[in-house]
């Protein structure tokens, strides 16, 4: 059904594209895989229109094109759903779907009640709840997401690009994503997958496309494949996949951070919780569960939330995140976009933006040789592909700008980081380093809480887990007791009541 070939794109002097080809069948689920910068998402919009290739072929069903924009190829059939969002903050979900090609009645006026209906439809199909009419900027990420995907189904395409679509995902809401998926490929749809989640390249791929570094490396059949090879293909070395090891005696360290009561509002459930020095305690639950919501809340983030809490035995009350900051607790927020960089400044900015205490020579002036040394070496240790500490965020691969939001906090001595998704999009080699990263802080007494929706990470570095379910906590399980078993039941079944 598609046919890329010999594709070649240069940004400037910087070839990112040099020859790549992909061939997708009808009724085919093919992923694509390859490191963060090795130009997935780039080949992607060029496949859509959105940027034009410097060479190369597109055939679909044998038919040589080139479209000129998106909209061209929508009209042909391809559709995306973007790494980055596309949606308007402004406009509800129906509103966001619908844009540009808003279903009329017969008096050429619009049909709200249709483009609701069909809305809904797609919606429920993927079995989630999200509300239609709110402005987008109110929903949580991963509902957004589902926005993001909905749009994109509802184009009917014959050609399909998912482009990371799971990142900000539960295992739950996977699953239910990929029972769509199944659907469409029974219909017979080309879908592209995008994802960094190698397991759930198993799970729904047939075959598999590998870039490294802007080169074409392969393409094979998942059968053909483990894990092992998967990742020696996408890196060109093998990655030991390990976990840092965990704290050794948990119980005699002194408490940092004691929450007693956290309420995110009136009449609903109160969380407590008790944060130790060097600890890393996990939140996990499902999408809404109230996790970001409750971090949010500590720090005076969310309106209408209540929160009882002693910092180093001392009551504390923070109005606003800048309060949380100058107490010594930095937030690295879930959506990189909209709350964690301004894209158009650039990476030295964007990770000196809340370090210039540190880099101040007197009163008047600052030290910007040693912001510049320090900038570079926090983009060493989180390994920021770039041409340079000037690029503009923008310019920069979706998993090369999560790791410029790492890299502002690691070198800040903070006394705790709470870290919501801190590898969204983040590939299997970087985020073995950021795991490290994450001890290392945490040997130096820092604290951390770690949102995360990826259960082998949530296992694999928390030291205790708070599993939430409808705006609070309802288990907290350490030890032996961190098992996804235990994990996704309380996350599932779990009562309030049970709280401790
Ligand atoms: N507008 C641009 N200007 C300059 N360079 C760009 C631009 N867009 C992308 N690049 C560069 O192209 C390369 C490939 O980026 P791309 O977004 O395709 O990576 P990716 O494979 O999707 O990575 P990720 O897994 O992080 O999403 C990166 O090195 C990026 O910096
Ligand atoms: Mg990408």
């Amino acid at each position: 059904m598609l046919e890329m070939k010999n594709i070649k794109k240069s940004f400037g002097k910087v070839e990112v594209l040099r020859g790549v080809d992909l061939e997708v069948r009808a009724g085919e689920v093919h992923a694509l895989l390859g490191e963060n910068g090795a130009g997935k998402s780039t080949l992607m919009k060029v496949l859509c229109g959105i940027i034009s290739a410097s060479a190369g072929t597109i055939r679909i069903d044998g038919e040589e094109c080139a479209f000129a924009n998106y909209d061209a190829a929508i009209a042909a059939g391809v559709g995306i759903v973007f790494q980055e969002f596309s949606l308007i903050p402004y406009l509800s979900a129906v509103e966001n779907m619908f844009l540009a090609r808003e279903l009329r009645n017969r008096f050429g006026l619009l049909d709200r009640r249709a483009m609701r209906k069909r809305a809904q439809e797609i919606l429920q199909q993927l079995d989630v709840d999200v509300p239609l009419n709110a402005p987008v900027s109110r929903l949580s990420v991963a509902e957004q997401q589902f926005v993001e995907i909905a749009k994109a189904l509802s184009l009917d395409a014959r050609i399909l690009v998912l482009d990371e679509p799971t990142a900000t995902l539960t295992p739950t809401e996977v699953e239910r994503l990929f029972k769509v998926i199944r659907e469409l490929r029974r219909k017979g749809v080309a879908i592209v997958f995008i994802s960094h989640h190698l397991e759930e390249i198993f799970q729904i791929c047939d075959r598999i496309t590998v870039l490294r570094d802007g080169d074409y490396i392969g393409t094979c059949d998942v059968a053909d494949v483990n894990n092992d090879t998967l990742v020696e293909m996408m890196v060109g070395r093998r990655i030991e996949q390990s976990f840092p090891p965990k704290l050794e005696i948990l119980a005699e360290t002194d408490i940092v951070l004691d929450v007693e009561a956290v309420q995110l509002k009136r009449g609903g459930p109160v969380s407590s919780f008790a944060l130790r020095r060097g600890e890393i305690i996990g939140f996990a639950g499902l999408v809404g569960s109230g996790r970001s919501e409750t971090a949010m809340a500590l720090l005076g983030a969310f309106p209408g939330a209540t929160c009882r809490m002693k910092l180093e035995g001392k009551d504390v009350k923070f109005t606003e995140p800048a309060d949380a900051l100058a107490a010594g607790i930095g937030l690295l927020p879930e959506s990189r976009k909209e709350q964690g960089l301004i894209t158009s400044f650039s990476i030295l900015r964007n990770i000196s933006i809340n370090n210039y205490g540190k880099y101040r020579k007197n009163h008047w002036f600052i030290d910007l040789k040693k912001e510049l040394a320090c900038t570079q070496k926090a983009m060493r240790q989180v390994s920021v592909k770039a041409t340079g500490p000037n690029d503009r965020l923008d310019t920069l691969s979706g998993g090369n700008q999560q790791k410029v939001v790492v890299a502002r906090w690691i070198n800040h001595d903070m006394k705790i980081l709470i870290f919501d998704e801190p590898t969204r999009g983040i590939d299997v080699g970087a985020k073995a380093e950021i795991y490290q990263l994450m001890r290392e802080l945490t040997k130096q007494g820092c604290s951390i809480i770690m949102i995360s929706s990826e259960l082998p990470e949530v296992l694999g570095m928390s030291d205790r887990v708070c599993v939430f379910r409808g705006g609070g906590i309802v288990a907290t399980v350490e030890g032996e007791d961190i098992t996804s078993e235990k994990i996704m039941t309380h996350a599932t079944t779990g009562r309030q009541d049970h709280a401790a």
